[in-house]
């Protein structure tokens, strides 16, 4: 099948009404269209189509959405729904699954008297998936995720920002869509000396004004890297919780497994690595990933564990971590053996493996 002229001339129509699905519908058919001669841009149309979030200014859809007064910032943005995986501990998984099955089955619970707020609130280090699970929520139940433009919400006269915060509140349920309040302390940090307290105050009640306002079938997600700055009357309306840390060994195992070996790894070569990242977020290992995956790409090579897991320990370090995916220099390899086999216990074998050298080497890099 080739692409004609009409998918052509619809694809151009769609763009300029900036009518965002038929602009999906039209590239999502051209990209079938060139498969079969040009897989690799089909390929890119669809991964183009999957990741870039639609501009709400431009799509048209911002007429409809609430906007602040003075600046007419839009004080929400629809989210696209994640395509990648979520992994989580059990004790997330579990409270993550709670929340789902309580939103699906509200009616019954709501009939037998046993309705709750159906707010969670999701706190933790950065990049560790808090806006992932807001994604992933979405999703499985179907509903448009919003996500609450805290800086457009907050304004200067703490006056105009209770006012966003009404018509969000007036708006969201409406369209049955999921409240996604990120970096909700935002709300908290107010409490600075530009503002009196009373008048912050003003601005928590009218965001627990707010939360209260919803019916039994409202869905509030919130999302903190400091749930300690939150006002505790904030707090106590978030029943669902989910404390993240940075992932755990298991945790880690799979983010690897996933993002730099899609899957298809070798698991002794995953351990490891999970044993080297503790301490590194989600959002860290995948970008070495990324970034080792790109220069596979480019340079045509095979993924070299020695220079991702330099880059692991350089990260762990706190400094910016690029993998080169070159080959390492002596000192560097000697540094990793020594730091390896002496406090991570990695055999003199693997050490080669990972390595790319024979074990003699490894042995006389030890003895130096
Ligand atoms: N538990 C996880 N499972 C899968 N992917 C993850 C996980 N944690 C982080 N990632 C990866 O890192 C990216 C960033 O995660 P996310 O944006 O959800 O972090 P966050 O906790 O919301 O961070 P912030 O506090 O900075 O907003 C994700 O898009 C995902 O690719
Ligand atoms: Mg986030």
């Amino acid at each position: 099948m080739q692409v004609s002229s009409e998918d052509i001339i619809a694809l151009i129509e769609a763009s300029l009404e900036a009518n965002y699905s038929n602009v999906r519908t039209a590239s999502n058919k051209i990209a079938k269209c060139i498969s079969n001669y040009d897989l690799e841009s089909a390929q890119k149309i669809k991964s183009i189509l999957r990741k870039r979030g639609v501009p709400l200014q431009s799509s048209g859809y911002m007429e409809s959405l609430p906007v602040d007064m003075k600046s007419r910032a839009p004080l929400l943005e629809e989210a696209q729904w994640p395509v990648s995986p979520l992994f989580l501990n059990s004790e997330a998984k579990n409270v993550f699954q709670t929340f789902i099955a309580d939103v699906v089955n509200i009616e019954e619970l709501i009939s037998h008297g046993l309705a709750g707020r159906l707010n969670l609130l999701l706190s933790g280090p950065p990049g560790t998936g808090k806006t992932l699970v807001a994604g992933h929520i979405a999703a499985q139940l179907n509903r448009p995720l919003y996500i609450v433009r805290l800086d457009s919400v907050i304004s200067s006269l703490l006056g105009d920002t209770a006012k966003n915060l009404r018509q969000i509140f007036d708006f969201a349920p409406k369209k049955n869509a999921i409240l996604f309040l990120d970096e909700v302390d935002a709300v908290a940090k107010l409490r600075d000396d530009r503002h009196e307290l009373g008048e912050l105050k003003r601005v928590v009640n009218t965001l627990i004004q707010g939360l209260d306002s919803l019916d039994d079938h409202a869905v509030v997600i919130a999302a903190t890297n400091h749930s300690g700055l939150l006002d505790p009357a904030i707090w106590r309306r978030f029943p669902y919780k989910i404390n993240f840390q940075t992932p755990d060994y298991d945790l880690r195992q799979n983010l690897w497994s996933h993002f730099l070996f899609l899957d298809s790894g070798d698991e002794s070569i995953t351990a490891l690595l999970a044993k080297l990242s503790d301490g590194l977020s989600g959002a860290d290992i995948e970008s070495i990933s990324i970034a080792t995956r790109r220069k596979c790409v480019l340079t045509k090579m095979d993924i070299n564990i020695g220079s991702v897991v330099s880059a692991v320990i350089a990260s762990s370090l706190g400094n910016t971590a690029t993998p080169t995916n070159g080959e390492l220099s002596t000192v560097e390899k000697k540094s990793i053996t020594n730091l390896l086999h002496r406090t991570h216990g990695v055999t003199q074998v693997d050490l080669a493996r990972i390595l790319n050298t024979s074990r003699q080497t490894i042995s006389s890099y030890l003895k130096d």
